[in-house]
């Protein structure tokens, strides 16, 4: 039988992830896809010498580029540059490209797709979104014949480690952080996991594969857990909930909200046992009611076995481009001051007229109060757009102070 030769391009954790796993699996791959999948290249600035791929290291793109027998580009680098010139590169040569990168899928992900189906090659990322997680490839097989009415994630390992000691140990913000950093969680850059941004390209990529059309992540509104305390969670406790960084985009009649950020869930809420660095993604059709996606999100075996299976789709699918993903018509984004929630709301100071005076000030509201705290106390409002929160919050802090206001789904 015929094989299939392999280019990997980065020998991080993940490219390194996916040369384990194409040696070690190899039975289980052949038997798979039906042929013998070889590893031939390994691009890298390094060159790993006593590593097991150590004479299959390049330096030069043009050696993969230009080589007919490699039909399959994997591209686990990160980062857009080189990542994007190559992939293109690789995809207008007649390659089938694999990739797990987030940033590129959500960038460049529009024109890599067009170029694929161009090419009648194809191009894969089930890897960037929820690791090792199945989410893309149920998308666009399993639940094909679905409206997809809403997916909501736990889409970022650090941040849902950083809030689960927060909530278990009731640990600050900060020492948390640095606990996470200190065993490796937080990538290169913790403001692209602590700011929302890297849940934003995941949920912009889930947002597209669901509507069929691009999507534009700076349009999604995006919020981080920075501003997320231990007296957050002290209510949290009291209150029988937790605290999540969501990305979830919903469909509310003609419209899509997208958003990225922290909301207050109740037990009885489907991500709430979504724990550590796990990732959950809930996923709700109009036929289907809800699915639940769980698993590890991130890390090299996990992440490297969803880059592993697309390089088996590609082979399987060696001859012509599998319809998936997005066209360039632009999703539009509805203004998200018209998402409606409800918000947990921390005021500063104490008294039964402020108390009053506070929950009328969002159209009646529930009191929530701590023993443990006598400078301050909070309130669970009813449902309301986010303008009209806004509108209510800036009437009311002409007389009191907000220390933090968290959506609140419960
Ligand atoms: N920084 C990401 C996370 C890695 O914490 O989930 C996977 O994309």
């Amino acid at each position: 039988r015929a094989m299939v030769q392999v280019a990997i391009m980065g020998y991080g954790t993940i490219g390194s992830g996916v040369a384990e796993i194409l040696a070690q699996n190899a039975e289980q791959i052949k038997h798979g896809c039906g042929q013998d999948v070889a590893l031939k290249y390994v691009l890298d600035l390094r060159d790993f010498p006593g590593s097991p791929v150590e004479d299959r290291i390049v330096h030069d793109f043009s050696v993969i580029e230009k080589d007919p027998e490699v039909s399959v580009v994997v591209e686990t680098m990160g980062g857009l540059n080189p990542a994007y010139p190559f992939v293109k590169a690789s995809l207008l040569a007649g390659k089938h490209v694999v990739t797990s990168n987030k940033a590129l899928v959500a960038a460049y992900g529009t024109e890599l797709l067009a170029i694929a189906r161009e090419k009648n090659v194809n191009f894969f990322f089930e890897a960037s979104v929820g690791g090792g997680i199945p989410i893309i490839r149920p998308l666009y097989r399993c639940l094909k014949g679905e409206k997809i009415l809403e997916i909501t994630g736990i889409l970022n390992g650090t941040t849902n480690f950083i809030l689960t000691k927060m909530d278990k140990e009731g640990a600050s913000f900060e020492a948390v952080l640095k606990e996470a950093q200190d065993l490796g969680y937080a990538e290169r850059n913790p403001e692209a996991d602590v700011e929302g941004y890297d849940t934003c390209r995941k949920i912009a990529i889930l947002t597209a594969m669901a509507s069929g059309k691009e999507v534009n992540y700076e349009d999604i509104s995006t919020e981080g857990i920075t501003k997320i305390t231990d007296v957050d969670f002290k209510y949290a406790d009291k209150l029988g909930t937790s605290v999540k960084l969501f990305g979830t985009s919903r469909l509310d009649g003609d419209e899509v909200h997208a958003w990225v950020a922290p909301v207050m869930i109740g037990k009885d809420h489907p991500l709430y046992a979504v724990n550590d660095v796990f990732n959950g993604i809930m996923v709700k059709g109009n036929m289907l009611g809800t699915a639940m996606f769980y698993g590890s999100g991130a890390g090299k075996l996990p992440t490297a076995s969803a880059v592993v299976a697309d390089i088996m789709e590609a082979v399987e699918n060696a001859d012509h481009n599998v319809p998936l993903g997005w066209s360039s018509e632009r999703l539009v984004i509805a203004d998200q001051k018209t998402s409606v929630h409800r918000y947990f709301v921390r005021v500063e100071g104490t008294g039964t007229e402020l108390e009053q005076a506070a929950a009328a000030a969002f159209g009646g509201a529930e009191l929530v109060k701590l023993d443990s705290l006598n400078d301050e106390f909070a309130l669970l409002t009813g449902e309301m757009s986010e303008a009209a929160y806004a509108e209510c919050a800036a009437a009311f802090e002409k007389t009191a102070k907000i220390r933090q206001r968290i959506r609140a789904e419960f």
